[in-house]
């Protein structure tokens, strides 16, 4: 094992896998931002869905002034409208890349969510954990979920197959995606109990 320079961060030394989000949120002016998150997994074994931002992204402060947020999860064939999603702001504070994104509506809090995503969420903010360096952590909670016909779980389908119909996308930090169409099931020890 090679040791790593603890004066750098480690998550840039190595690749790692995580998922990738689109997070929206509602600006002052009334439009609809979105902004990729790839620090952002399940919270709990209920509702609570979280992810890491910084304050100084409008993604923060526009949650924390609205109260909700919402999630998309990008299929693999939309990794440039996420990437999109990250474009700079203009002079004028707008990211009109955001206009080539397509979205829908929200159902229950006030948000836009990526259309044609396999999974939607939409959240009521929790609470917001700040101090992890120049990072705070976003917890919301699901007041609405969707998902797309072709991503859910079906008892008599194979999931091998499915994913393999309906591909899913994972993003390995620093800069690289992978499109997952091949699973296997885990090998859980007999008598395995959660
Ligand atoms: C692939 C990818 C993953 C990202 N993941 C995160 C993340 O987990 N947390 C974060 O704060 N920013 C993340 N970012 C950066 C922001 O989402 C991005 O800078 C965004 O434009 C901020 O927009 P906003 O100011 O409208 O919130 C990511 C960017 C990319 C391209």
């Amino acid at each position: 094992m090679t040791p790593l320079d603890l004066d750098h961060p480690v998550w840039e030394q190595v690749y790692m896998v995580a998922p990738l989000t689109i997070v929206g949120t509602k600006e002052p002016d009334g439009t609809y931002d979105l902004a990729p998150k790839h620090l952002a997994i399940p919270m709990s074994w209920s509702e609570h869905y979280g992810f890491v931002c910084t304050e100084s992204h409008a993604t923060y402060v526009n949650a924390k002034r609205e109260g909700c947020f919402t999630v998309s999860f990008p299929r693999p064939d939309q990794i440039v409208l996420t990437s999109l999603a990250a474009a700079p702001r203009c002079e004028d504070d707008h990211k009109y890349a955001l206009d080539a994104i397509p979205t829908v509506p929200a159902t229950r809090v006030d948000g836009v969510l990526l259309d044609h995503a396999y999974l939607h969420f939409e959240c009521e903010l929790d609470r917001i954990i700040d101090g992890f360096g120049v990072n705070s952590l976003i917890v919301g909670r699901i007041v609405a979920a969707s998902a797309a016909e072709d991503s859910l779980r079906d008892a008599d389908c194979d999931a091998q197959e499915m994913i393999a119909h309906s591909p899913m996308l994972a993003y390995l930090h620093p800069g690289r995606f992978a499109e997952i169409h091949q699973t296997n099931a885990f090998p859980y020890h007999v008598g395995f109990k959660r």
